[in-house]
């Protein structure tokens, strides 16, 4: 992981108003690889991921399975070995815990094994608070005890008992944690109002492949058959629908032609059809999406929703596009409570953002202008990166210890298409400026990205 210093010396720097044209392929998704990760624990055995996506995130998964006494090692790029058979702790570190959410997933998996799991609760973050209230409340419909100690959440059951859970929200992580500490329990779960993403449904075919019993993944009523053991297996993890989005998004917004492949286009329903409202031409073929981006289009209103809905993840870079749209869009947040926090960024490229609670009206405007920007978190940096790809003239934008946990090769595949991106990095030491407070001041050189 980048120290502190060297996150704010380094940058993308974009050079903005160049079409995205070409074909790029879809990586493993995040949002599958890490609860799979976390699942291997139930395994007691060896399990071959292929199709792991190279990001920060995974880094860290790793390293806290490595804490709990896993071995991880890479056999080639995308695929990733875990054995878990001498796994011998129950206690992931905070210091690791903490750098990402879906750290929590391994409660479920380790109470499925050890009976008993003691994890750091997560904290917010800057897209809300993160509770875990439906997880927790889940758990102890199974049977187990579950009380907070010393800053972890601990959940202890000396027998796990399948039961009925019905979710007050479809959460993707409370359906991940309880379908995983179910999968040993005695008897059935049930979890109705479950969250329907492919992320969760191939959570299911995971555990299923390591001998588990799970049905109705994809639907809101997912049924475990309690099994006594799960085994070793091989297994490839689903394309990145996000990332996907993303690259979708980036033709869109600089009037470009991209077909993204290795992709179900089904779970891209709702980008599709926000896309071909405001004009973009979209076509599908096979395990591929192409979508042709127009100088012209029209503003769109979109609600975020759970799957099959607009996804939440893929609200930034539409606003980012929306800022653009000849026209007054309106966009509604409805899963996160503040993932708005990236407009003031975009609003320094000359964006035209108002935002009240979760609802932004996004008026758009002629064209964005270059400007020195951070990124807050992911998929605000994935916006930001799209916007400084439409402005005029050349961005920079900070924060890519963020864009580097959810986007692969984001600089090389955006080169691949058209782009002109490079990861900049500061040489000379950074020195707070006497006439700005702290603000710092960075000379730098800039060095084109190795492969
Ligand atoms: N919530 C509760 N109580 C709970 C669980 C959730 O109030 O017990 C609330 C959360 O506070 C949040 C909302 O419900 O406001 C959504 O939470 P959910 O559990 O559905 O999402 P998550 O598991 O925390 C995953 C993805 C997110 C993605 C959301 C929604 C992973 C690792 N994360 O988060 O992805 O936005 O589902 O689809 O799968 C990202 O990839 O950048 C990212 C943030």
């Amino acid at each position: 992981m980048l120290d502190t210093l060297d996150e704010l010396r380094t940058r993308f720097v974009i050079e903005g108003g160049r079409s995205l044209t070409g074909a790029v392929s879809a990586p493993g998704a995040k949002n599958a690889a890490l609860p799979i990760m976390a699942a291997s624990i139930l395994a007691a055995g060896e399990v071959v991921l292929h199709y792991v996506p190279r990001i920060t995130d995974v880094d860290v998964m790793a390293a806290i399975l490595e804490s709990l006494g896993a071995r991880v090692r890479e056999h080639s790029g995308g695929t990733l070995v875990i054995d878990t058979s001498s796994l011998d702790s129950y206690c992931p570190p905070y210091a690791l815990v903490s750098k990402l959410n879906a750290s929590f997933d391994v409660t479920g998996a380790l109470l499925a094994r050890f009976n008993r799991a003691e994890v750091p609760q997560p904290g917010g973050c800057v897209l809300g608070p993160r509770a875990v209230d439906l997880h927790l409340a889940g758990f102890q419909r199974l049977g187990a005890a579950v009380s907070l100690e010393h800053g972890s959440v601990v959940a202890a059951g000396a027998t796990l008992e399948g039961a009925d859970v019905e979710l007050g929200q479809p959460s993707v992580g409370a359906t991940k944690n309880i379908m995983l500490a179910a999968t040993r329990a005695r008897g059935t779960t049930i979890i109705r109002n479950a969250a329907k993403e492919p992320e969760v449904a191939d959570l299911a075919g995971f555990i299923n492949a390591m001998g588990g019993c799970v049905r109705g993944q994809g639907t809101p009523t997912i049924r475990i058959d309690g099994v006594r053991k799960l085994h070793g297996c091989e297994y490839t993890i689903i394309p990145d629908r996000l990332v996907a989005g993303t690259y979708l998004l980036g033709a869109a917004i600089t009037a470009g032609d991209v077909t993204v492949t290795g992709i179900d286009p089904g779970c891209l329903h709702a980008l599709c059809r926000t896309l071909k409202t405001c004009g973009c031409e979209l076509t599908t073929e096979g395990a591929s999406v192409r979508a042709r981006g127009v100088a012209s289009f029209r503003p769109v209103d979109v609600s975020t929703g759970p799957y099959p809905g607009f996804p939440t993840d893929l609200q930034p870079p539409l606003v980012a596009y929306l800022s653009l749209a000849q026209g007054t869009s309106h966009v509604e947040e409805s899963i996160f409570d503040a993932r708005f926090v990236y407009v003031s960024e975009l609003a320094r490229m000359g964006a035209d953002i108002k935002v009240s609670g979760r609802q932004a009206i996004v008026k758009g405007v002629e064209k964005l202008k270059d400007a020195v920007v951070e990124a807050p978190d992911i998929r605000a940096g994935g916006a930001l990166v799209l916007a400084a790809l439409a402005a005029q003239g050349t961005s920079e934008i900070g924060g890519l210890q963020y864009i580097d946990r959810g986007y692969e090769f984001f600089e090389e595949r955006l080169a691949s298409l058209g782009a002109s991106i490079m990861r900049a990095s500061v040489v000379a030491p950074v020195q707070p400026r006497t006439d700005m407070g702290d603000t710092m001041q960075m000379p730098k050189v800039v060095t084109p990205f190795s492969a």
